[in-house]
């Protein structure tokens, strides 16, 4: 089969693989129709590709058709549409009874002592074949494929496998209160879905930050309060002023460890991807540092006592946080991976009404053949050609 695979940094192609087969009882195949990039796939395109092999398979964001199942596998059958989380639970241990299914006992990649398996993302997570491909094998099928209905197109539904629960649990990490105020650092497909479930939730204002004009511009057709950040000297005393001088009750960092506007961090980055893999991976895990621009833009903008929600990727193992900040204004802060299965129950019937009240019909802006995934992985990295959202149709 076809399916994109890793190369080095900035170094994606489209090539021949071995069909998946299934392994276990608990394994099914699906027929990938749809799949999505991610903004943590453009983390591995370039400063995370040291935790990558040559030829591992990349994505997480499929919608298909199932084609086989494992005889533990009962709750979908061959020919069901389903969406496929992009992380691997298998629903009944210590942590998927908690919902904790981002931290599944069963799939945790405890050589590396890292959470559940993710698909198409890198060794630390326990290197599991990825859904940017024409058939994905699913383990632990027998809970994590969500069936969909027919009807709805794959462009709205493919939200399910992490963009929509993400954002919903980054405003349900941020705990605005009703009618309250949140700030958006980023509006790249997680920050533009975070400001509109925020919405739909009930803030009454959501001031949304971001450096690219296309993306301004879409937040603003979704209600939000856009600030271009080259437009302010100080954007979070822009937030300030705009909260009469207090911030913004929460605020969600959904940028992630390539925050623009640190130079230093990414110099440091730059110089442990010019390593080679052997040296670069334990320099990165020991002394790692992230480019913290839109973390700190973020504590800057929260009001004392707020809630920081963070939903960007963060890997550095010595970040230099302002601890001060953080504890003098009595912040608290949740994060982590996306427990998708947690809120997919609640979004199931938003992506499925025809009133479309997420937007979702406006957030893909490119569909590309599988064929053209070098294409997109670069239009969506440079952010060229209006690209917030880009999908491949294998
Ligand atoms: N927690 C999870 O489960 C989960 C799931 C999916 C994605 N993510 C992460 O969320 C982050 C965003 O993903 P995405 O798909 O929206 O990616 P993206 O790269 O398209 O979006 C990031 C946006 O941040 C903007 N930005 C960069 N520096 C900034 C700064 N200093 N201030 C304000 N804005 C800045 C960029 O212009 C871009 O629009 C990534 O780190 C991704 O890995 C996390
Ligand atoms: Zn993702
Ligand atoms: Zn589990």
């Amino acid at each position: 089969m076809r399916a994109v695979t890793f190369h080095g940094r900035r170094d994606v192609r489209v090539g021949d693989v071995p069909d998946p087969a299934i392994q276990e009882p608990t394994d099914a195949i699906v027929r990938v129709t749809t799949t999505g990039l991610c903004g943590s796939d453009l983390h591995l395109y370039e400063v995370l590709s040291m935790f990558m092999e040559e030829g591992d398979v990349l994505g997480h964001e499929p919608i298909g058709i199932v084609e086989e199942v494992g005889p533990a596998v009962t709750h979908i059958a061959p020919g069901d549409r389903v969406v496929v989380p992009f992380n691997i639970a298998c629903g009944d241990c210590f942590f998927c009874n908690r919902e904790l299914y981002a931290q599944c006992e069963t799939t945790q990649v405890t050589e590396h002592g890292k959470g559940a398996a993710l698909f198409g993302y890198t060794k630390l997570y326990g290197q599991v074949p990825g859904g940017q491909a024409e058939y994905l094998r699913v383990p632990q099928a027998h809970f994590g494929p969500i069936k969909v209905p027919e009807g709805p197109p794959d462009e709205r539904l493919v939200y399910l496998a992490d963009v929509a629960p993400t954002a919903w649990q980054a405003v349900e990490w941020a705990a605005i209160p009703p009618g309250g105020t949140c700030t958006v650092v980023g509006l790249g497909p997680i920050g533009q879905l975070a400001a509109r479930v925020a919405l739909h939730r009930g803030a009454s204002r959501v001031l949304g930050i971001d450096l690219v004009p296309d993306r301004l511009a879409m937040a603003q057709r979704h209600g939000v309060e856009a600030l271009d950040l080259r437009e302010h000297d100080d954007v979070a005393a822009v937030v300030r002023e705009r909260t009469e001088g207090r911030g913004t009750d929460a605020a969600i960092d959904a940028v992630g460890l390539e925050a623009h506007g640190s130079g230093m961090a990414k110099a440091l980055q730059r110089a442990a991807g010019m390593l080679p893999d052997a040296l670069a991976e334990p320099v990165t895990l020991a002394a790692g540092i992230d480019r913290l621009h839109a973390l700190r833009l973020a504590i800057d903008c929260v009001r004392r006592g707020g809630t920081l929600s963070i939903s960007g990727v963060y890997g550095g193992a010595l970040d230099p946080l302002p601890l001060f900040d953080l504890f003098d204004k009595g912040i608290q802060i949740r994060m982590g991976q996306a427990h998708v299965r947690r809120w997919t129950d609640d979004l199931l019937p938003l992506v499925t009404d025809d009133a479309d009240p997420l937007g979702l019909d406006d957030l893909t802006t490119h569909t590309l053949p599988l064929d053209d995934a070098p294409r997109a992985y670069e239009l969506f990295q440079r952010k060229e050609d209006g690209a917030v959202k880009v999908l491949l149709r294998p």
